[in-house]
């Protein structure tokens, strides 16, 4: 029989390296620095690391704009600290996932560099196309997901080149068969070395059918009906696993925006992915009307949750990562239920079907940023681009905008990893500033508080994932929701005769249980307000989170 892949009984948790430890001193975190955390990972029981990018980058998107692929940034470390990190972590059970990023490269990467001269054989590793209007206007009208146009005239080549992201971004051309054959020689060369797979950054957007213009209004055209999910990228992801995966024990997670169903079930019954990570449910609270403010809406949270869980063979779980604001902050409640409300999510989180990920943080219960006091602050290159865009509509005032960005702002998860209470939390010995502020509340919220805390939210973190591994129908058991009432959430998950009932209070009230429920007997096998006995629980306490053996 063939063993059961480690990604599917595995948890995966998500480091942001340059946040994640500093070894040196220079306020930025390292691999050197990761190397010195592993014990703590080893402890909290996770297998599977993700690391962000950590490739030789200009870091204008943070190493979402890779300069080399085969190469690590020097903030970061050498080859041989990498290499360390993967011996390391493997000693203790645990494997490497790294990002790829080949929807684009950085503007520095050396293709993007010769490809300026129409005569190099890089030239069609991008997109390079004459501009409207006698060269003066873009191409066509697409948006850049950062917002303003999507391509950027170089000077240089005398010609426009495509980016759906930021300007120094520049898209791959994925028609041309010598990009696939660059991006194999990349993925052999790490996995060579010993990591388990890829995190596949926007890989559901990388091939462009046409250049055609998009449909809608001009400024919010992003044309994205011309290369999301298209034939040309089931294809090549059905390449890469013929001529890859299919040959090797990895593991390919794909970052996915506005997947639906079918496309899903393609990515996993054709093997193009092993699981990807879908984003209905992080839209949720977002409002991308200025004039409306965000809220919350957790039935549509949890109806979009249950959708996935019962549409979608396999999911990659996850309530926070790099690009996402907190979620104690999004979705509990940060003041009054901090604590239980972080071990309601981290309960909704890893019991679901599917591999769960946590974002450095996350186990401890890490918290937004307030407010910073000008846009100046953001390291963003999302909210710069958006404000600079934004401002040009001198209708609204710059408080109003800053607002506005708030809610998007990347920052908020990636300030430096709270390890304790001292100078710079432990993160870093720098006298001078960590790349980004550590978040003021370090003294209450951080690990070594959390680890001297038997009732803490990462020892329940620990619970939970230890629980994973004891009871299988937590990995391999069938999901069923439950109709419930909000703000009461519901769902059994149930392998071989076996029955666990998940219970989640959504609110900061008390809330009746399901009557069908009240009364029943059942094991409490974890609960986050200290329950032992479920029979004749009728009512559940504010933020209450409880897996009960049926
Ligand atoms: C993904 C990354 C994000 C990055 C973008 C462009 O969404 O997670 O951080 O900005 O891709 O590479
Ligand atoms: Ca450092």
């Amino acid at each position: 029989m063939k063993q059961k892949p480690l990604w599917r009984s595995a948890s995966v948790y998500q480091i942001y390296p340059r946040s994640f430890q500093d070894s040196n001193g220079d306020g930025v975190g390292d691999i050197p620095g990761i190397i010195s955390r592993l014990d703590y990972l080893k402890d909290l029981g996770v297998e599977i690391l993700w690391l962000s990018p950590v490739y030789q980058s200009p870091l204008d998107d943070m190493g979402y704009d890779v300069a080399d692929y085969m190469s690590i940034l020097p903030e970061y470390g050498t080859m041989e600290d990498m290499d360390r990190l993967i011996e390391e972590a493997k000693k203790r059970n645990i494997r490497i996932v790294m990002d790829l990023v080949v929807n684009h490269t950085s503007d520095e990467h050396k293709w993007f560099i010769e490809s300026k001269k129409k005569d190099s054989p890089y030239h069609d590793y991008y997109y390079w196309r004459e501009g409207k209007k006698n060269n003066t206007l873009p191409p066509n009208n697409w948006t850049s997901m950062f917002t303003g146009p999507a391509w950027t005239f170089d000077k240089e080549a005398g010609l426009w080149y495509l980016h759906i992201y930021g300007e120094k971004q520049p898209d791959l051309n994925w028609h041309n068969p010598k990009v696939l054959e660059e991006v194999e020689k990349i993925i052999t060369f790490w996995l060579d070395k010993g990591i388990y797979g890829f995190r596949c950054d926007v890989i559901n957007q990388i091939y462009k059918e046409s250049l055609e213009d998009g449909k809608g209004h001009a400024a919010s055209a992003r044309g994205i009906e011309h290369y999301l999910m298209k034939e040309g990228n089931h294809q090549i992801l059905r390449k890469l696993y013929d001529d890859i995966f299919s040959k090797r024990d990895a593991v390919m997670i794909g970052e996915t925006f506005d997947v639906d169903y079918e496309n899903g079930r393609r990515f996993l019954d054709e093997h193009e992915l092993d699981m990807f990570f879908q984003f209905d449910h992080m839209g949720v609270d977002k409002s991308y009307n200025p004039l409306v403010p965000p809220r919350f809406k957790p039935k549509k949270f949890m109806e979009i949750i249950y959708g996935w869980q019962e549409n979608c063979a396999w999911n990659a779980n996850y309530l926070e990562n790099h690009d996402q604001r907190r979620s104690i902050t999004r979705f509990g409640d940060p003041k009054k239920y901090w604590k239980e409300s972080g071990k309601m999510l981290a309960t909704l989180n890893l019991t679901l079907h599917g591999t769960p990920f946590i974002y450095q943080g996350e186990e401890i219960g890490m918290l937004d940023l307030p407010r910073p006091e000008t846009y100046e602050e953001y390291k963003d290159v999302c909210c710069t681009r958006i404000f600079h865009v934004a401002k040009g509509y001198k209708i609204f005032s710059k408080r109003f905008i800053e607002k506005f960005i708030n809610q998007l702002n990347r920052d908020h998860a990636r300030t430096p990893m709270q390890w304790d209470d001292s100078p710079n939390a432990g993160f870093s010995s720098t006298q001078g500033q960590t790349w980004l502020p550590v978040n003021p509340n370090f003294k209450e919220i951080n690990a070594k508080k959390e680890a001297e805390d038997p009732d803490s939210i990462l020892a329940y973190y620990k619970k939970l994932l230890r629980l994973r591994k004891e009871e299988e129908a937590l990995i391999d058991g069938t999901f069923e929701s439950i109709k419930t009432k909000h703000p009461v959430y519901q769902y059994f998950r149930k392998l071989d005769g076996q029955c666990l009932l998940i219970v989640l209070n959504f609110s900061g009230k008390e809330a009746s249980l399901e009557k069908d429920f009240a009364g029943r007997k059942g094991k409490v096998l974890l609960s986050n307000v200290g329950r032992t006995d479920f029979e004749f629980v009728n009512k559940l306490k504010p933020f209450e989170a409880a897996i009960i053996k049926l």
